[in-house]
């Protein structure tokens, strides 16, 4: 119940005025230095919801935000970038790799270009993966040289790109063109190419078929042709499998591995850069 402001007798301090049950509430103010913190800060609260974005959708008045300090960061970088991307981009494909300044700055940004976009697919360092090729060997499908591997990353394989490398592997059992026996013939024959085999007469049989159906594409002795992409089935290195069963699938039911374009997704600049990468990754031609 309020009562009246009065002096404390013993502490000599002034009382509130709230009573509960004679007890009476001393006031205590606040100290001065705590109180003028409580109001500073309140005013430059205020202030700084002025001057910078602490409202949704609202600007500050200095015009600051995260997003453009990030994009300012972003284009410091790229004017720095610059005269290295003009230069790669002025530099003929086979001519960057004789160049120590230029090759430092392809590692540096290339590694970063491919662990980005290529190496979903095509595993950390180009180390490749069932369908999809290793890149850090020397094994080309489509050709090693500096010019092949720009015309393969700028406009992918078998993809709707008009320039696109184009060339399938036929579906010789799912289409009819070979019994089951000529596909196991054959595949004996491809097995026998890179390791000893164990069955003579069906390897015979096996050249037979392949001379026919096969020899166009992959050539006589099954050295490939980058021309197609028409693999190397020689050398035991394989892009789907070099086992029996993988083979008879690949036969029977073809292959058609694809890669978008990337010259439709990055710069002519980060093409460049990332082909002339991949040539130092595996012994480019
Ligand atoms: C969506 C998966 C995918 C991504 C992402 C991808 N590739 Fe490929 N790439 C493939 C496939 C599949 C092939 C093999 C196609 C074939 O069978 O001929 C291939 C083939 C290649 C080849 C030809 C290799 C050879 O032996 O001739 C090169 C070079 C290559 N990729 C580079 C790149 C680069 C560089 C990037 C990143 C910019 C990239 N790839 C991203 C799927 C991918
Ligand atoms: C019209 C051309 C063409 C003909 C004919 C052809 N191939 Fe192929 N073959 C290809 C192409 C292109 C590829 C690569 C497909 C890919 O990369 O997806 C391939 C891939 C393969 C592979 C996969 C190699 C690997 O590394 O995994 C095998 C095995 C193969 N062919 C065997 C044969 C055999 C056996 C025949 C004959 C019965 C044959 N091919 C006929 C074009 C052809």
């Amino acid at each position: 119940m309020p009562t009246k402001i009065e002096k404390d007798q013993i502490s000599g301090q002034d009382t509130t005025g709230h009573e509960w049950d004679g007890i009476k509430e001393l006031n205590t103010p606040l100290p001065k230095w705590w109180l003028y913190s409580f109001y500073a800060s309140i005013v430059f609260a205020v202030v700084y919801m002025l001057l910078y974005p602490a409202l949704p959708h609202v600007g500050g008045l200095l015009g600051w935000s995260q997003r453009g300090e990030l994009q300012a960061t972003l284009d410091g970088e790229k004017a720095r970038r610059a005269p290295m991307m003009a230069r790669i981009e002025s530099t003929p494909i086979d001519q960057i790799r004789h160049d120590p300044e230029l090759m430092t700055f392809v590692q540096a940004a290339g590694r970063t270009a491919f662990a980005d976009n290529c190496a979903t697919c095509h595993g950390a360092g180009g180390a490749g993966a069932k369908g999809y090729p290793t890149l850090a060997d020397d094994d080309w499908l489509w050709g090693g040289t500096p010019e092949q591997i720009l015309q393969t990353i700028g406009y992918g394989i078998r993809n709707a790109n008009a320039e696109s490398r184009m060339g399938d592997m036929p579906r010789f059992g799912a289409d009819g063109i070979l019994t089951r026996t000529q596909i196991a013939d054959v595949a004996s024959f491809v097995l026998a190419l890179s390791k000893p085999g164990t069955d003579k007469t069906a390897e015979e049989r096996g050249a037979a078929v392949f001379a026919e159906n096969c020899a166009a594409c992959h050539g006589d002795k099954g050295a490939g042709n980058p021309e197609m992409g028409a693999a190397r089935l020689d050398d035991g290195i394989w892009l789907y499998g070099g086992d029996r069963a993988t083979l008879v699938e690949t036969i029977a039911n073809g292959r058609k591995g694809s890669m978008p374009a990337w010259s439709e997704r990055l710069d002519p600049a980060t093409v460049k850069i990332l082909s002339a990468y991949v040539h130092a990754l595996g012994g480019g031609k």
